[in-house]
């Protein structure tokens, strides 16, 4: 794992945009997996500068996405659908035929699942975004006693619906059920960059970094990957 270390959250999302911009700028028609959640915001906004401000060009990319909440229609202010409008597609000329995300609203959420895992097999990550949860999960899976290898749906643990209510009225509104990416699909990227900024992320990116690979810290599993790159502020590393 190669990991930098830096003062807060803008100036390692500004960083690490800096590291999809050389892969965009080198292989236009690259396939990106992307993630939501509060850390990877600034990444986003500084790509959108780069749009804006020094051509960098989306037209030929394509996009797949970690997760989406079940149940959640995609114009809901909480949907990972509505998110990556909001805070990416909508300010880029990334083609929406070109930009995935798992169906949260299927009627059968299996063949959902099944679906998006076939789309994936077909177009391998070049490079894949990740955020980390507070109790490690990468992607939406969560600490378990095994790791799941396809795109699947998961009961989220109390841990995450406690972290993401911020983003809601009140926990009870947070769907219980979300569909993510496997680890196959994760594992199989060419390279992996994951931001973690916080002291509520130290403990879990010692745990990732520097303990065993366990199920029960997903993150873990990334010690097996020959490309993972870590960005981290000073507070999400001071436990390493
Ligand atoms: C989001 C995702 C999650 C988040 C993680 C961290 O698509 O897959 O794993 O990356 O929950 O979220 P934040 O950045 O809000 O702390």
């Amino acid at each position: 794992m190669k990991i930098e270390i830096f003062e807060d959250n803008q100036k390692l999302c500004v960083a690490a945009a800096r590291l999809f911009a050389s892969l965009i700028r080198l292989k236009p028609d690259a396939t990106l997996g992307l993630a939501t959640g509060s850390t990877p915001i600034a990444l986003y906004q500084e790509l959108i500068r780069q749009y804006n401000e020094e051509d960098l060009d989306f037209s030929h990319l394509e996009t797949y996405n970690l997760d989406e909440y079940v149940g959640l229609a995609p114009d809901h202010p909480q949907s990972y659908h509505c998110f990556m409008n909001e805070k990416l597609f909508k300010h880029v000329n990334l083609d929406p035929e070109y930009t995935h995300l798992p169906d949260g609203q299927s009627e059968n959420q299996e063949e959902a699942a099944v679906a998006y895992e076939l789309a994936l097999q077909s177009a391998p990550l070049d490079m894949l975004l990740l955020g980390m949860g507070v109790n490690g999960h990468i992607g939406f899976n969560e600490p378990s006693d095994s790791f799941i290898a396809s795109t699947h749906i998961v009961t989220l643990t109390q841990s995450t619906i406690e972290a993401n209510k911020r983003f809601f009225n009140s926990a009870d509104e947070v769907p219980r059920q979300a569909i993510t990416m496997g680890m196959r699909a994760i594992m199989g990227a060419r390279q992996i960059v994951l931001l973690a900024s916080g002291s509520n992320k130290a403990e879990s990116v010692r745990r990732m970094v520097e303990g065993p690979i366990t199920p029960q810290l997903p993150a873990s599993v990334l010690q097996l990957h020959p490309h993972v790159h870590l960005f981290l502020d000073e507070a999400a590393a001071s436990l390493l």
